[in-house]
């Protein structure tokens, strides 16, 4: 595969600083290293250039002009990074998945192929300017992308069927974001679904309508979707996270499922992570989404 790296150093979409570090962390982790050693053709692209003009959004809502600057600049270095393979994201606070999902609804509708998101977070970032209470525009993107009034303005692309929206890991979703998720019909699968069925047959199951749909797969991958001890470079930590083990099954599904357009590492705040901890993690999770193992085993038949 063909990788192009993109580095997104968005912080004015978290309700503090830190996020726009994450780019050059994630590098000194080694991710380019960690894709190349698995046979990929890696290109980093550098960091994004955000454009600013102005604009305003009705509602409570920080930042539109920091945000919606590097999600528009994002969106077309993305467009463009799509049409020669696979592009990964580094982050950044999540509301870089304005640009980033952006441009894989534009690439797939160019190519005449349905997409689906598959969102492992500890939150749903389904809040509008009109229903957040934070204003914080990290906790907006899925409800921009699904088509939610209230971001006119900000960019243009296709919107995503709510129905392929799979939010995985969710544990924190706001009674606001609760309802429109429910009326919309996402796919919302808790920590109580992962405990009871486990992680492996969550994802099992929405592959397969990926694959049913013969769609393209785009994966954003925040930081607070770990535990908090295993993860702790994040703002918005929620206790009762994914283990290092499952955080991996679900990338080597992912790369099993050979769906993957595009990947966001995101939420990274190398300002309150442990030694780099957190930062390593993050790649060794990439590794593994694109084809990383241990064992070099032939993929048993399901
Ligand atoms: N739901 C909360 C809000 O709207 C938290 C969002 C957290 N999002 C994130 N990307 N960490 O502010
Ligand atoms: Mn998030
Ligand atoms: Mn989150
Ligand atoms: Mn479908």
């Amino acid at each position: 595969r063909t990788i192009s790296l993109i580095g997104a150093p968005l912080e004015e979409g978290a309700g503090g600083q830190g996020c726009s570090m994450g780019p050059k962390a994630l590098r000194i982790a080694g991710i380019a290293e960690a894709l190349a050693a698995i046979g990929h053709t890696v290109n980093d692209l550098g960091d994004v250039t955000a454009q600013y003009n102005a604009l305003t959004l009705s509602g409570r809502a920080h930042n539109v002009v920091e945000v919606t600057g590097l999600a528009r600049a994002l969106a077309d270095a993305g467009e463009a990074a799509l049409q020669k393979g696979t592009a990964v994201y580094l982050g950044g606070d999540h509301a870089l998945s304005f640009g980033s999902v952006a441009a894989a609804l534009r690439h797939a509708e160019r190519i005449g192929k349905p997409l689906h998101v598959l969102w492992l977070d500890a939150h749903a970032d389904f809040n509008t300017p009109q229903t957040s209470e934070s204003g914080n525009m990290h906790g907006m993107p899925a409800a921009f992308f699904c088509g939610e009034p209230g971001f006119d303005g900000m960019l243009d692309c296709p919107k995503l069927p709510a129905r392929h929206f799979h939010l995985v890991g969710a544990r924190s979703i706001d009674p606001a974001e609760v309802d429109l998720l429910e009326a919309r019909g996402a796919d919302v699968n808790d920590m109580a679904e992962i405990d009871e069925f486990g992680i492996g047959a969550v994802l099992r199951r929405i592959l397969s309508e990926v694959e049913a749909d013969d769609a393209l797969l785009h994966v954003s991958l925040d930081v607070d979707f770990i535990e908090p001890d295993l993860a702790p470079g994040v703002g918005t930590t929620v206790p009762g996270g994914a283990t290092v083990r499952e955080a991996h099954l679900v990338m080597e599904l992912i790369n099993r499922s050979n769906r993957l357009l595009s990947l966001d590492l995101v939420e990274l705040n190398p300002f309150l992570d442990d030694r780099g901890k957190s930062a390593r993690l993050m790649v060794e999770l990439a590794a593994s989404g694109f084809g990383k193992r241990i064992f070099d085993r032939p993929t048993q038949p399901a």
